[in-house]
């Protein structure tokens, strides 16, 4: 009886131990087939910007020069994945390595195709591609009202602007003037993958990161467009599970040149830590005068890592600099700031002339160039 227990107990063992393992071996499939489509989706974005063939020479300088930027932004974005892939060779590496291959080499063909212009026109077509612009930095510093007014400013300035709030506790759609109801992608942009990251939802396939911006998003005051990670409801508490993997993939793929994006992040490291700022060519961290704000601050500036980044100090009064974060620009405390926010209004509304909302509005020329100032 004693024995055969014992070899009861061994077989439900292996039965788990077995369950275990095809478990495993089948999310495995989920995620490799997960994977390769996204990186087949990604090389179908990257192959959009060829130019035409009655593309002017201005226009198809801009389009190899977008193509440039797109395929250096995946690069970016694969090259942890590749170094995992290093660490544990199962899983979907040889699709990745291929993947990276195939982007260095449009990243090849694009740069000579460039080489065959002139230093004037290769200039005018990197002004003209537009920021990818993430802001970043610990909770309260200001992000949202920053990026509300960069953006509107930016839009006042004949700028095409996408403003995406990657914050699950929104805040942007306000700031910028639009309902606080709206956001969040409809159903038809999304979709299940049980290998998709974080809650198994992404883009819907077929739906291209620029026609994903064309169709759902909301156009706000000044043409600003809007998508936001959606509203946790009564009766839907799910919507940002649906959306977040949809939205990181649309910021990473929209590549369109004369678009400005601006992604206000949520507070603190932790989704920068899991790279949702991938997109960005540029990192903002708005810090505060508190000391937590700029120790905050620091770790996000050594998590973005080498690509170029300004600190932006923010709701300043006579406070010193933080030692080692020079601003690029200091935003004053402004109470036309905090009664704006207190009334539900956009500070570009309540308060145009506002110090806070000028000095943002000073900031936003960085971004302008000649030919996109109205
Ligand atoms: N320059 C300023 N002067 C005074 N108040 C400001 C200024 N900038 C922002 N505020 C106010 O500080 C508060 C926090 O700002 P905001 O919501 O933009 O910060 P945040 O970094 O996005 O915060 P969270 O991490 O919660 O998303 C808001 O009430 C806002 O109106
Ligand atoms: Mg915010």
């Amino acid at each position: 009886m004693m024995r055969r227990r014992g070899l009861e107990r061994q077989a439900a063992l292996i039965r788990g131990t077995l369950a275990a393992v095809v478990g495993t071996a089948a999310e495995l499939t989920a995620r490799e087939q997960y994977v390769e489509e996204t990186l087949r989706r990604q090389r179908a974005v990257v192959d959009s910007f060829v130019p035409g063939t009655v593309a002017s020479e201005a226009e198809a300088c801009l389009a190899w020069t977008a193509m440039q930027r797109q395929a250096s932004t995946y690069l970016r974005h694969l090259q942890p994945q590749r170094d995992a892939g290093k660490r544990r060779p199962e899983g979907p590496q040889r699709a990745v390595e291929e993947h990276h291959h195939d982007l260095e080499q449009s990243l090849e063909a694009a740069r000579s195709r460039l080489r065959s212009y002139g230093q004037a026109s290769r200039d005018a077509a990197s002004a003209g591609l537009g920021v990818r612009l993430a802001v970043m930095g610990k909770g309260g510093a200001g992000k949202t009202c920053i990026s509300s007014v960069l953006a509107r400013s930016l839009a006042q300035r004949g700028r095409r602007v996408l403003a995406v709030d990657l914050d699950t506790c929104p805040g942007l759609a306000m700031s910028l003037g639009i309902p606080p109801s709206v956001g969040g992608l409809p159903p038809e942009a999304v979709e299940q993958h049980p290998g998709a990251p974080y809650y198994g939802w992404h883009l819907a396939s077929g739906v291209s990161p620029a026609e994903a911006v064309e169709r759902f998003a909301f156009v706000g005051p000044d043409g600003v467009r809007f998508l936001g990670l959606g509203k946790i409801g009564s009766v839907d508490k799910e919507a940002p599970k649906r959306s977040v993997a949809a939205l990181v993939q649309i910021l990473l793929g929209f590549g369109l040149a004369g678009w400005d994006v601006i992604a206000d992040m949520e507070a603190g490291p932790t989704t920068p830590f899991e790279r949702y700022h991938s997109f960005s060519d540029e990192a903002m961290v708005v810090v505060g005068p508190a000391w937590r704000s700029a120790m905050t601050a620091r770790r996000l500036l050594t998590m973005v890592g080498p690509r170029s980044s300004v600190i932006v100090a923010n709701r300043f009064r006579d406070e010193a600099d933080h030692p080692g974060l020079i601003p690029l620009v200091r935003i004053p405390f402004d109470p036309d700031v905090v009664e704006a926010e207190r009334l539900g209004l956009a500070p570009m509304d309540a308060c145009p002339e506002a110090p806070a909302v000028d000095a943002v509005r000073q900031l936003a020329h960085r971004y302008l160039t000649e030919e996109a100032v109205s």
